[in-house]
């Protein structure tokens, strides 16, 4: 099976740390040179410098805050206009706060959606020519199983995440022709910060102790563990690969069976 990739330029975005940072750690040992991207720069620079490195890989990174997208257009347009062409991007970015739907703030739903549907189509535009040119592309996006069955107390995040995943499946389709595939993974509960402090939040607010939250959330996954990032990277390296040209428009869960759904 051929998922190597060498002579591969990767685009990852929330790579600082959690699901970005060990998408771009599988993609460089697949072989891919990899540009990392998130805010904290030192997180950048560290991920970075530990990436694996054969002959011809260079990896680098560059600050960009999603919450500000015309400024990241700048930043992605320069960089390809400078350094060419991407074949493999991965859209991913911190999830929104929890909460009901019905309560949310509008500004809430509207950050959510720069962050990221419009952040996604910011760097679909930048990246696509270049994939068109080199003959291989590959769109991955980190999403959530809420786009299958919407989670209970993530209403803005269960709503955005739809939107990026009917904008996945569209463009699938567009670009289908073109031998670009487009996919999404979708985590479970994956031991990240994000869980982390998704659990603190449930604990502060029902008043029960981190453990209980824990245990709780364990009893909706049949494997009866969370998942690590790296299980979650495996996916995204897989469907980066040369094996995958054949997979488009998929949203996969990678959750430990959590999702009941067909
Ligand atoms: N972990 C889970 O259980 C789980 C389950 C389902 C879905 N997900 C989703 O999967 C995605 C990745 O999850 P994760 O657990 O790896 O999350 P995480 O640990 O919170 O990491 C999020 C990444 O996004 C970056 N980021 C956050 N806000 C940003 C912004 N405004 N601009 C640019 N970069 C930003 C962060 O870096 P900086 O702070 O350096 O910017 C970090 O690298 C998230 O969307 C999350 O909601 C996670």
């Amino acid at each position: 099976m051929d998922i190597k990739l060498g002579g591969i330029r990767a685009l990852v975005c929330g790579a600082s740390q959690g699901i970005g940072r060990a998408a771009a750690r599988t993609l460089a040992e697949q072989g891919a040179s990899v540009t990392l991207t998130a805010r904290n720069e030192q997180a950048l620079a560290e991920v970075c410098g530990d990436l694996a490195g054969g002959e011809g890989q260079q990896h680098d990174w560059f600050a960009a805050d999603f919450d500000q997208p015309e400024a990241l257009e700048c930043l992605i347009r320069e960089r390809v206009a400078d350094q060419g062409p991407f074949q493999i991007l991965v859209n991913n970015s911190g999830g929104p706060p929890g909460g009901p739907a019905h309560t949310a703030e509008r500004d809430a739903y509207t950050t959510a959606f720069q962050r990221h549907l419009i952040c996604n189509q910011i760097l679909l535009q930048a990246l696509l020519p270049g994939m068109r040119e080199s003959g291989y592309g590959r769109i991955i996006n980190i999403i959530s199983t809420s786009v299958k069955e919407p989670i209970p107390g993530l209403g803005v995040s269960n709503t955005v995440r739809g939107a990026v995943a009917s904008w996945a499946k569209t463009i699938a389709h567009e670009l289908a022709p073109d031998g670009i595939t487009v996919n999404n993974v979708l985590p479970g509960f994956t031991r990240t910060d994000r869980l982390k402090k998704l659990f603190e939040g449930k604990a502060e607010k029902t008043g029960k102790d981190f453990a209980q939250v824990e245990a709780e959330a364990l009893t909706q996954v049949p494997m009866g563990r969370f998942g690590e990032a790296e299980e979650v990277a495996a996916a995204i390296g897989f469907l980066a690969s040369p094996a995958a040209a054949y997979i488009t428009g998929h949203s996969i869960p990678v959750d430990g069976g959590r999702t009941r759904s067909i």
